[in-house]
């Protein structure tokens, strides 16, 4: 029902040279039950999306301004990522919301502006380390998710990453139990939503994953795939991350 995705977010990272990581991927999955989407630094997008070629991997751009266009110097419109060569955008990623003090209204503004360019939209939430030892963890995730995610999106239009800010670069994960409490929240949060849509909802986690903990990571029920970042620049670390989503994938197959 949910084809599984493992994505990976270069952030400000590479230049053309990190493109050749990109062969060795591409020469290493077709699987047909996983999609793989990388989102390189907005100078790569057109040049990976002409590297590809046929090849079903998908890119995507890191945001995107609400706007479609106008004067906003040094932003992006999800139109123009779109005519790059984008298929797919990250919005409210923690270091957006961190770094540039993006809140849920303007991520769920740039989600609407995505759909609207048609591309789909990534919407990252996930709590601080202050949060979770509060207790809070899954008052704010409800929140950001509520307040994040537009009325009209939908299954095919709108993935979800759960990024827990504390587990993002830092070598820490949450335990199994964590990660699983939150997306099965995530899930029926969204289902007394969207209703039966929910399920249509592709649920990523991110944070800290490697090929040491993927396999265990993607048995989690409710876990469709991986928001990658340190471990997706080199095709190394991030090809056995996509492998261990393919054979997730496969031990589903009937
Ligand atoms: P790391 O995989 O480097 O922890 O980053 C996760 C992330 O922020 C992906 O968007």
């Amino acid at each position: 029902m949910r084809r599984r995705l493992a994505a990976g977010n270069w952030k400000m990272n590479g230049t053309a040279a990190s493109l050749s990581e990109v062969e060795k991927l591409l020469e290493a999955h077709l699987s047909p039950n996983v999609e793989i989407l990388l989102c390189p630094p907005a100078t790569l997008i057109a040049q990976l999306a002409a590297k590809k070629g046929q090849h079903p991997l998908m890119v995507g751009g890191q945001d995107c301004h609400a706007a479609a266009s106008g004067a906003h110097t040094g932003d992006i419109s999800a139109e123009q990522l779109k005519d790059a060569g984008a298929t797919y955008v990250i919005v409210g990623h923690s270091e957006r919301r961190t770094n540039h003090g993006e809140t849920d209204e303007q991520v769920a503004a740039k989600a609407r502006a995505a759909h609207a360019a048609g591309l789909t939209a990534v919407i990252c939430i996930g709590e601080t380390l202050a949060e979770r030892e509060a207790g809070q963890t899954l008052d704010v995730v409800g929140r950001q998710l509520d307040a994040s995610v537009p009325d009209a999106a939908t299954g095919q239009t709108t993935v979800i990453a759960y990024e827990p800010v504390w587990a993002i670069g830092t070598g820490l994960t949450p335990t199994n139990e964590q990660i699983g409490e939150v997306h099965d929240f995530m899930r029926s949060r969204l289902s007394a939503r969207f209703g039966a849509d929910a399920a249509f909802f592709r649920l990523l986690y991110g944070g800290s994953v490697k090929a040491s903990n993927a396999v265990e990571i993607f048995a989690i029920p409710d876990v469709d795939g991986a928001l990658v970042g340190g471990a997706s620049l080199k095709a190394a670390d991030f090809s056995p991350i996509v492998q261990a989503l393919e054979q997730a994938a496969e031990s589903e197959l009937p």
